[in-house]
This record gives structure tokens, C-alpha cells and sequence, in this order.
């Protein structure tokens, strides 16, 4: 954040400069010989009269020489003059001091100053120099020593150069027409108080219509709202910052600028929940990204809204300091298939240092989708119970079980008898409609009572997992769940056989003749003797058999 502020408040101090030298305008050569300047300024600031030998200075204290001169002819600075000189030859003026005979020369008679280097001003800005004026007969000084300094005058040599780039800066997407993105800053060496060879004016190159640059400032902004980072995360920007107010002979210097857009506010974290997922459990982590370190790298997560707040809540990590979304109440596919909750993330201690630095905390959207698990096909009711006639023939319809599918995908169902529970063959069941028909001819004396298990299965799926929903309780505790069972629904069908001869009366001296029900085919028939009832009559046809 830091790095932001410092560039601008350098642009802030170039300007004032740029302000300063606009009130303090120099011009060029403004080469001043004694007399001249005596005249101009009437007899102004106390530094020389014609009456006094006493005065302190008798050269005009500053030449200017323009740098980068390439004449062939040595470059005329100014002239030292005493008001001795009557021009007989009798003056004769000295040079010492910086660069004196080797940069500068002097005619000795005329006192005319000359360079013969070409100065660069960037390298030295002004050299200081010392005049005498001596009697050539006596080499007495005429004038006391006087100190004077040549400047170097500035010329557009230099062009803008943008020493921190190429510049890499976020923005968020979607941020309103004019969100400060980064400021660039170009630095002239030129002289920024002379003229306009260090007044620069920034523009940009590349990087329109989505972005801009303020020409004076050099802060780049977004131009274009609703910059969306899925259809584009990043731009290349190229600025250019231009001299001379970035006028037609400006100098001019590029940088780039590479813009990412960050999705500060629409984060979002796609994850699959099964249905089965038991209570408590961890669904989903996410992680703030926090460039510090220890307790100031500590986070809190809460879930700020969204459809899954009874369903689920946060907690941190405190090793890692990642958000664990736990689920906190059963989720059913059936029901409802996705959550989402806007989750914030937030440093627990904040530096209120860097409180204008920007919010310490972010938020994001946590989506949960919760995935069907297969379950077995589940009865309704669970246990149905039926009654049939032992009379009635082989192949009469007893009732009918009904199975469904939990599961969306609603396959088909089919139903079998679990044989272990009618060993015998009583019952048997159609496949596709669930109906229940005697396969067999009943006995009631001999079972009034049928207890079978009726399952049934999807036809369409053949893998996975878990009890039927109707058992759901069970398995949402903990129970593990063998694969064995888990596609298989069951109901128990208890049959009841009623009699035909409810009140039949009994006569004890009177034999009948009859056949047990479970005789099997070519069996010897016996005649059994009916004296009190049932029990006697199967207790007979088992011993007959
Ligand atoms: C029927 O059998 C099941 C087990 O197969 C048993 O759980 C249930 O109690 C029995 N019902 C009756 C009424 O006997």
C-alpha cells in the first residue's frame, strides 16, 4: 500500500517545482556586463558603486552557457569588465577556479569568456569561478577578487524514464468508472525549474477504453464499469509520459502496466456434499489468503447469510486457519439439492495501523451441492398384513405390496419373496406389479399364520450404498453399512388363513375321511379320525405321513 502513496507525493513535489519555476523564469544567456547592470538596477541592492573602491563585487556573479553545445567555434559566455579599463590595454583579466583554462578561457585584453567542451548539465550544473582585473604594468589587482558562477543552462536532452516499471496492480472487478488502479511516475533528469523540458504529461497507449491515465498525476483509473474477470482477468496496459507538456517535440518515455482484476467480492467455492454425510462432519474448507504471519495471520470465518444457515456453521482451523464448513443437521438430496451461504472471513486482531490500508476481511460464496447417494427402494406400509381363505384355490390374489424409489432417478421396482421366510412355497409374487397369490393350497390348522419378507429392488441401477431412507435414523447415527443389504428393500407381509369351517360341529364317534392338505401326489392316503379339532388332525397327519 505503501509503495502507492510514496510515487504520488513525489508527483506532488515535481509539481511545486514546475510552480516555482514558472514564477522564476530565466533567460537564456542573460549574460550582464557591469555597466548594464549597474544601470538596471538604479543603484539598487549595495553591492557596487563607482564611487567606492570598497565595493565587493565588480562582476555581474552569474553566466549562463548552454549545455550540449556542438559549434565548431568556441561558445561565447560573457566578458569580464572593470570601469578602469579605458580600452588602452592596460587591464588585464584573469581566470581561476572550476574548469578555468581548461573548460573556460579568457581573453586576457577583452575579458571575453569562452568554453570549448561541451557542457552537459546533467553532469555539473554550474562551475565557480574567481575574475581579477590586474594592471599589466604593475600586476597589482585594479579590482578585488570577485567570485562569479557559470550555470549550465538546460536544454531537452533528457527523456522521461519510468524508473518502477513495468508496474503489476490489482483492481477489483466490476469497480465503478474511476477506481484508482496504480499511479505511475516518469522522472526527468532535465532541469525542472527551467522551462518544460521536465513537465510532463502522461497519456495512455494502450489499455483503452477499459482504462486511463490523469495526465498530470500519472494515477491510472478504470474507464469502463462492469469489468467482468471471468470473460477477461488481465489488461496490458502502455503509458507514456511525454516532455515539454507533451507537446510536438516532446521527449517521451513508455512503461506497462499489467492490471489484474480480483474477484474481492464474488469468491466462490464450488463443493459436493453427499447426502449421507453424517452430522458434524467437515463439508468443505476454504482458506483466507493473508500475507502475514503468526497471531496476525489468525482469521475468524462466519456464515454472513444464505439458504444453508440452520444447516451448516464455521469454525477456524487453528493450525491452519482455514474456514471448516460443518454440517450440523441431515441433508436429503430428495429435498433439497443446493445451499449457499456468503461466508466472511476476517484477521481476529487488526493492526489499527493499517486500518486505511483497506478492510481486513473478505467475503466469499460457498456453494454446496448435495450429491444423491442410491438408496434402496423403501415400502409403504412396512408391514402389511393380509388374510386369505384356506379355501381359496391355488393362484388367488392375496393382496399386493407397493416399493418406491427414493431416489430421484425413480427406477422401476422389482419384487421377489425372501424364500427363507416361505420355505414352503406358499406364496408367490409377480415381479413387476407386487401382487401376492397363493402357489399352494392352504392350511389353516396347519399355519394360520404366514409371516413372509417381501424385497424389492431398483431394475435400473446396480451399484452403491446405504440402508433404505426408511431406516435412515439408523444409518445417520453411525451404523456401518455393509453393501450387502443396501439396495434391497424389505417389508414383512403377515398372511393370516381363515377357515372355512369356523363353527363346525364335532362328533366324536363320527369318523371322516379325508386327505391331509400336505400329502404330496401318489402318497398313501390315510383316514384320520377327527375327535376335538385341529390339533389332533395335524398331530394324526404327521404321524400318518
Ligand atoms: C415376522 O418376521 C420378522 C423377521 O423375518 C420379524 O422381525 C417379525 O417380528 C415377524 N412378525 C411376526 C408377527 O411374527
Amino acid at each position: 500500500m505503501n509503495f502507492l502513496h510514496l510515487p504520488s507525493m513525489l508527483t506532488v513535489i515535481i509539481l511545486s517545482l514546475w510552480e516555482k519555476s514558472s514564477c522564476g523564469a530565466m533567460t537564456l544567456n542573460s549574460v550582464a556586463l557591469p555597466q548594464v547592470s549597474r544601470r538596471a538596477r538604479g543603484g539598487g541592492a549595495g553591492v557596487y558603486s563607482t564611487q567606492s573602491r570598497q565595493r565587493r563585487s565588480w562582476v555581474w556573479n552569474q553566466f549562463f552557457v548552454l549545455e550540449e553545445y556542438t559549434g565548431d567555434e568556441p561558445l561565447y559566455i560573457g566578458k569580464l569588465h572593470s570601469d578602469l579599463d579605458k580600452g588602452d590595454g592596460q587591464v588585464r583579466y584573469v581566470l581561476s577556479g572550476e574548469g578555468a583554462m581548461s573548460i573556460f578561457s579568457i581573453d586576457e585584453d577583452t575579458g571575453d569568456i569562452h568554453t570549448t567542451k561541451r557542457l552537459d548539465r546533467e553532469q555539473q550544473a554550474y562551475y565557480t569561478l574567481k575574475a581579477q582585473a590586474r594592471d599589466r604594468n604593475t600586476n597589482l589587482p585594479l579590482e578585488p577578487e570577485s567570485q562569479f558562477i557559470i550555470k549550465v543552462q538546460d536544454i531537452n536532452d533528457n527523456e522521461p524514464k519510468f524508473l518502477d516499471g513495468p508496474y503489476v496492480a490489482r483492481v477489483a472487478e466490476r469497480s465503478p468508472v474511476g477506481t484508482s488502479v496504480v499511479t505511475v511516475v516518469a522522472t526527468d533528469v532535465d532541469d525542472p525549474t527551467y522551462g518544460n523540458s521536465a513537465h510532463l504529461v502522461y497519456s495512455i497507449l494502450q489499455g483503452q477504453p477499459y482504462f486511463s491515465v490523469e495526465p498530470k498525476s500519472g494515477v491510472v483509473r478504470t474507464a469502463l464499469p462492469d469489468m467482468d474477470r471471468e470473460l477477461r482477468d488481465h489488461y496490458l496496459l502502455v503509458i507514456q509520459a511525454k516532455d515539454m507538456i507533451g507537446q510536438m517535440g516532446g521527449l517521451s518515455g513508455t512503461t506497462t502496466v499489467t492490471v489484474m482484476l480480483t474477484d474481492v467480492s464474488i469468491k466462490s467455492y464450488q463443493f459436493s456434499v453427499p447426502e449421507s454425510t453424517v452430522v458434524s462432519s467437515v463439508v468443505a474448507k476454504i482458506k483466507a489468503l493473508d500475507a502475514d504471519a503468526g497471531p496476525n495471520a489468525e482469521m475468524d470465518y462466519r456464515i454472513l447469510d444464505g439458504d444453508g444457515l440452520g444447516t451448516f456453521r464455521m469454525l477456524t482451523d487453528p493450525h491452519t486457519q482455514e474456514g471448516l464448513v460443518i454440517l450440523i443437521k441431515t441433508l436429503d438430496f430428495e429435498t433439497k439439492t443446493r445451499y449457499t451461504l456468503r461466508v466472511e472471513a476476517s484477521n481476529r486482531y487488526m493492526d489499527t495501523r493499517f486500518l486505511s490500508a483497506g478492510p481486513f476481511s473478505d467475503v466469499a460464496t460457498v456453494r454446496l451441492q448435495v450429491e444423491d447417494v442410491n438408496e434402496p427402494p423403501c415400502f409403504s406400509p412396512r408391514v402389511s398384513q393380509m388374510a386369505v381363505s384356506e379355501a381359496a384355490p391355488v393362484g388367488t390374489e392375496v393382496g399386493s405390496v407397493l416399493a418406491h424409489d427414493p431416489d430421484a432417478l425413480n427406477c422401476p421396482i422389482r419384487y421377489a419373496i425372501d424364500r427363507k421366510s416361505d420355505v414352503e412355497n406358499y406364496f408367490d409374487i409377480d415381479r413387476q406389479s407386487g401382487v401376492i397369490r397363493t402357489s399352494r393350497r392352504l392350511d389353516r390348522e396347519l399355519s394360520a399364520l404366514h409371516n413372509i419378507t417381501v424385497l424389492a429392488t431398483e431394475s435400473c441401477k446396480s451399484h452403491d450404498i446405504s440402508l433404505s431412507s426408511c431406516e435412515r435414523q439408523v444409518y445417520l447415527t453411525g451404523v456401518s453399512v455393509s453393501v450387502d443389504h443396501s439396495q434391497v428393500g424389505k417389508a414383512v407381509v403377515l398372511v393370516s388363513v381363515t377357515d372355512v369351517n369356523d363353527n363346525a360341529p364335532s362328533f366324536p364317534v363320527e369318523y371322516q375321511t379325508f386327505i391331509c392338505e400336505n400329502a404330496q401326489p401318489g402318497q398313501v392316503r390315510l383316514t384320520c379320525g377327527l375327535q376335538t379339532g385341529i390339533h389332533r388332525k395335524v398331530s394324526e397327519c404327521a404321524e400318518g405321513e
